[in-house]
């Protein structure tokens, strides 16, 4: 009933720890956080908010969340130190791997936060690193861009702020609040999903006693995997394939039937679901409103809906159980927004953080946790003797 997943150490997707934070039912397209629906989180709740809930169990009270914001809009500033790492990077470098090494940075300026059985300083970790991802991401953005990486402005609120320092036009540019929403809800759809390949890591490395930054600079590492949450750039990219090689869009779906094409429909299928992605299905109805807003009529959206009708009613998808998921439909918003296909990870990063953080957090305050030790079957070759290079053909 609580979709506790017992240990088999024997059936080979054994389950790889005990969580009480994400619930996911696969096959009935199901997703919760703490119990509460993902559809009521995005109609209701924030990303802040989301991000409280997953680390403390409980949704905050008016003052607590109060106080929980406040305290993260105070930190949102980023030591000079920072500026000149991101500036050490070429130009060109993926902001993923600027990301990554610059979370990993900041274990040198918050060496007192390591305190794992102080839940005080188990939150004061939480709130630097919530405070300032997105400022990193956003002048690693402003690096590859040649701009410059102006102050924070926490007053203007925590996503407007992200956006402002992201993709603004100038440094009072504030952006419109549909967008701020927009972008608030899609984080919100990020925050955590179970023990992905990313979560995974960061349990993984924190397992052996690394801290929380360097857990979670791993977890962005193995964020950026074009099958993981590198899939939001590779579906824009397959768009605009589609769109700019003039062949028709079932003329593509014909080339990822043909497996020895290796075409792949990106931003469709998944381990776990077998049944619509629940955060597409809320990405999807984002899309049409956010462009609409926008007066943004998008080919590429439309090109996205076609495969879309075209997979649901194709028996090679059907039988397979391949459906949207949440990478397919998010980049189109973020493009939108004025983001560039480069920042697509890195925003699902920022999604993915409050999960990271809870997941570790998790793991570390339970007494059984052992360090992450995977057996393998061994398939090389049996017990044979040395060959002295002399001897051998
Ligand atoms: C995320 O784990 C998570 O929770 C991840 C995530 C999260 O929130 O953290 O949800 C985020 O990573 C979403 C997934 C983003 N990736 C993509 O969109 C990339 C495209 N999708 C795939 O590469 C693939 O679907 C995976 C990697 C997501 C799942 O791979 P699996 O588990 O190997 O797929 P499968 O075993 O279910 O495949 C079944 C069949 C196979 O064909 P057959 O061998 O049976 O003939 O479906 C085929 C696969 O070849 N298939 C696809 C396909 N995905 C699977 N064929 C065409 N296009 C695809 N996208």
């Amino acid at each position: 009933t609580t979709g506790m997943v017992t240990y088999d150490p024997g059936f080979m997707n054994t389950a790889a720890c005990r969580s009480a934070i994400t619930y996911i039912d696969g096959d009935a397209g199901i997703l919760r956080y703490r119990g509460y629906p993902i559809e009521q989180l995005a109609e209701s709740s924030s990303y802040l908010e989301t991000g409280y809930l997953l680390s403390h169990g409980e949704l905050p009270t008016a003052e607590e969340a109060l106080e929980w914001e406040d305290r993260i809009l105070r930190h949102t500033h980023v030591h000079d130190d920072y500026q000149r790492l991101i500036s050490s990077f070429p130009r060109e470098a993926h902001p993923m791997a600027i990301l990554s090494s610059a979370v990993a940075a900041m274990p040198g300026h918050y060496h007192e936060v390591f305190d794992i059985t102080s839940a005080e300083q188990m939150d004061l970790a939480t709130v630097l690193l919530l405070a300032k991802a997105p400022t990193l991401m956003a002048y690693a953005l402003r690096h590859a861009r040649h701009q410059d990486k102006p102050d924070v402005a926490p007053e203007i609120g925590y996503v407007a702020d992200m956006l402002r320092l992201s993709v603004g036009p100038h440094r009072r540019w504030e952006p419109d609040p549909a967008m701020v929403r927009a972008l608030d809800v899609l984080l919100l759809l990020h925050a955590d999903h179970e023990q992905n390949c990313s979560t995974s890591t960061v349990r993984n490395v924190g397992s052996a006693g690394a801290n929380l930054f360097l857990s979670v600079s791993a977890g962005i590492s193995a964020l950026a995997g074009p099958k993981h949450g590198g899939a939001n750039e590779a579906v824009l990219a397959m768009l605009e394939e589609i769109r700019d090689s003039g062949v028709a869009v079932s003329e593509f779906m014909t080339k990822v039937k043909d497996k020895s094409s290796g075409a792949r429909l990106m931003g469709f299928g998944h381990r776990v679901y077998k049944n619509y992605d629940p955060r597409a299905a809320i990405v999807k109805k984002l899309a049409d409103e956010v462009l609409s807003s926008m007066g943004k009529r998008d080919e590429l959206l439309d090109i996205a809906m076609e495969l879309e009708g075209i997979a649901l009613a194709d028996d090679y998808f059907v039988e397979r159980k391949l459906y949207p998921n949440v990478d397919f439909y998010t980049g189109l918003i973020y493009r939108a927004m004025g983001f560039p296909t480069s920042m697509f990870t890195p925003l699902f990063a920022i999604g993915r953080m409050p999960g990271w953080i809870a997941q570790w957090r998790e793991m570390m305050q339970d007494p059984s946790t052992k360090i992450a030790r995977p057996r393998q079957v061994y398939t090389g070759p049996l017990e044979r003797d040395f060959v002295p290079v002399q001897d051998r053909p």
